[in-house]
């Protein structure tokens, strides 16, 4: 039987993860086993199954099932005051499948395309996969900086896509001021650059209420979002979606393998309607963000340098002058304990040379105040010995 502790060598086969023993690793962004709801998802199957029959298991509706379509509008209007309208949504694979679905439909091979900096470092193969060109947009320690944006895209020409994840973000924590929030939208709208909001986080939320999205900001014009249940319900089920225009949706139903496949995961998605309409997500939601929030205490007490995020997964460390996070990472590791260096969530690595990004997410509080230790460790040995 599957145990509930991070999972051992040998499963190698199933699932994305390299055990490598005696080391904490605080590098990946993936949920605590014990938090991904096993006997809550199986009840929501069973009850799709009851309720839905065999129109769960035929081809579903392309834009993705009512059910599902209907709640997540609903929902996200709730969390935010806003209109989410169901000719908005579009049921995706997940939000990795939604990025390059979004890249396929609005861009062509040689387009360029922004991204924030430093950013979700797995979104640049994404973005390779389908040719375009990509530019850092200049950004500071409050994120994407507007007004030098805008002199970069008088420089640059036609820009097709602006990607960033402003809120709770990957790899920083942080989230975008809600000034350059206002700025960025009207400057997308005004050069007709469709910014690609990645909302992962934003029902990750520890203290306060999360900050207004993009989309909501822009009503719906010249932004698309993504969203994702992997991190408030689970990864494996990869289902996520896309929230657009409705002229973007219907082009997104279209599209051939969308339509002949009658939609993209359609019983995962029929599941989901049912976990979410019984009361059971939010319940899980609530209870997970009290477990993230007490993880995230746990790592950031141990690490006092490290910034307390008010959502999200992770937190990007500074180290003290002198300290390099690439020489730091084998020091750390013959410590014990990993993270991911900052280069890595640069274009071509070319950043962040004195940061590291700390997941808190995949270890449980004990486990973090072990390997936060050890790395404060690492980190003052290195600043006394160079
Ligand atoms: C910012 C961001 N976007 C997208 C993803 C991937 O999400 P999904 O599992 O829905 O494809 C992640 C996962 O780490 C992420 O951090």
């Amino acid at each position: 039987m599957a145990g509930d502790t991070p999972a051992g060598a040998g499963l190698a086969s199933i699932i994305q993860f390299e055990h490598r023993p005696g080391i904490l690793d605080l590098g990946w962004g993936h949920p605590l086993p014990a938090l991904l709801p096993v006997d809550g998802w199986a009840r929501a199957v069973a009850a799709a199954s009851r309720d839905f029959g065999w129109q769960a298991l035929t081809y579903g509706r392309s834009a993705g099932p009512g059910p599902l379509v209907d709640w997540l509008a609903e929902h996200l209007s709730r969390l935010e005051a806003g209109g989410t309208t169901p000719r908005q949504t579009f049921v995706t694979a997940g939000a990795s499948h939604a990025l390059s679905l979004v890249t396929g439909l609005l861009t062509k091979p040689g387009d360029t395309v922004l991204v924030d900096s430093p950013t979700y470092h797995l979104v640049f193969p994404i973005f390779a996969d389908h040719g375009v060109r990509l530019v850092s947009v200049p950004a500071d320690d409050d994120g994407v900086d507007p007004v030098a944006l805008a002199g970069l895209l008088g420089r640059l020409g036609r820009v097709r896509l602006l990607y960033l994840v402003p809120t709770f973000g990957n790899p920083t924590g942080r989230s975008l001021p809600a000034e350059r929030r206002q700025a960025l939208v009207r400057l997308a709208q005004r050069e007709r650059v469709t910014v690609v909001e990645d909302d992962t986080y934003r029902e990750l939320v520890y203290d306060g209420p999360a900050p207004p999205s993009l989309w909501r900001l822009a009503e719906g014009s010249g932004v698309v979002r993504i969203g994702t249940f992997s991190k408030t319900v689970a990864p494996g089920l990869r289902l996520g979606w896309i929230n657009a225009d409705p002229a973007v949706v219907r082009r997104l139903a279209g599209l051939g393998y969308v339509d002949s496949g009658g939609g993209v995961n359609h019983a995962a998605a029929l599941a989901m309607a049912s976990f979410a309409t019984s009361g059971a997500y939010d319940e899980h939601v609530a209870k997970i963000r009290g477990e993230y929030r007490r993880q995230r205490d746990a790592l950031t007490t141990a690490v006092p340098q490290a910034p307390v995020p008010a959502g999200g997964w992770f937190t990007w460390l500074r180290l003290p002058p002198g300290v390099r996070a690439a020489d730091l990472l084998s020091r750390a590791e013959r410590n014990g304990v990993s993270f991911v260096p900052g280069p890595r969530f640069h274009l071509d690595g070319n950043g962040s040379a004195d940061r590291i990004r700390l997941s808190f997410s995949h270890l449980p509080p004990e486990t973090l105040a072990v390997a936060g230790a050890r790395l404060a460790e690492t980190i003052a040995a290195t600043e006394a010995h160079g």
